[in-house]
């Protein structure tokens, strides 16, 4: 591990990654989605709630930061929609975006809504949440979602959230939703946020495959995925260690 306590990125050139099959070079940016520093792959913020030691504080301000977080990149995800020639491709996008701003496919509610739910049950004033402002560690990664959508190609930023972040939801939604269950005590109901998550997320390492199989298949391409999906992970497991600047137990 570096200095800054990130494993260095494995530097593999532009031709390397061109040379590389779809699984390849999805399976090798996963791996270093996973390490230490990077995403939501055993971030100490879950290891935390599974051992009962991340506070209410901590868990209030995580659950408020990453609620702006999801709220305010929507508006990316329809740039992403403009950008996209392939009328398949964003047909998928406008089923997405329904589901992320009303819930129409699991018939549930936007999904900011949804995590605004559970902050209800850990005490949180709902009305004041909304009109939070977004720390830099928050910030930071929802830009970076505004500079991927406008300066990169539209399969990019689909990449970094596909490969770098929903294909580690299934397994990390599901530690979080057992460890507030077991720990804080929180029922079922509130938890819609994680539990829909858990399933509609099943299947997006499969759909990263294909993505990359299908879109990003120049040595240019493939380097812009990589690059960008690494880096959005740096910046995620940023925003989700935001908790540790609070009220420790
Ligand atoms: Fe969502």
């Amino acid at each position: 591990m570096s200095e800054s306590g990130i494993t260095p990125i494995k530097n593999v050139s532009q031709q390397e990654l061109g040379g590389m099959t779809p699984k390849q070079f999805v399976d090798l940016l996963r791996d270093n989605c996973s390490k230490p520093g990077r995403g939501m792959a055993n971030h100490p913020f879950v290891t935390g709630l599974e051992a009962g030691t991340v506070t209410l504080p901590q868990l209030r301000l995580f659950t408020e930061q990453f609620y702006l977080h999801i709220r305010n990149m929507l508006p990316w995800i329809g740039e992403i929609y403009v950008k996209c020639p392939h009328e398949d491709v964003r047909t998928v996008l406008v089923k997405q975006l329904a589901e992320e701003c009303l819930g129409t496919i699991t018939n549930t509610k936007a999904h900011p809504e949804l995590l605004l739910e559970f902050g209800g049950a850990i005490g949180m004033d709902i009305e004041a949440t909304r009109k939070k402002e977004q720390l830099p560690q928050s910030r930071k990664v929802t830009e970076y979602f505004e500079f991927m959508s406008g300066c990169r190609p539209w399969f990019v930023p689909l990449s970094a959230i596909g490969i770098g972040l929903e294909s580690f939801v299934p397994d990390t939604f599901t530690r979080v939703v057992a460890a507030l269950k077991k720990n804080y005590g929180i029922k079922d109901d509130k938890l819609v946020f994680y539990t829909m998550h858990i399933l509609a997320d099943q299947d997006h390492g499969d759909e990263g495959i294909e993505m990359v199989s299908k879109y990003a298949v120049t040595p240019e391409a493939r380097k812009q995925v990589y690059d960008c999906t690494v880096v959005t992970s740096e910046l995620y497991f940023d925003l989700w260690n935001l908790y540790t600047t609070v009220g420790k137990a």
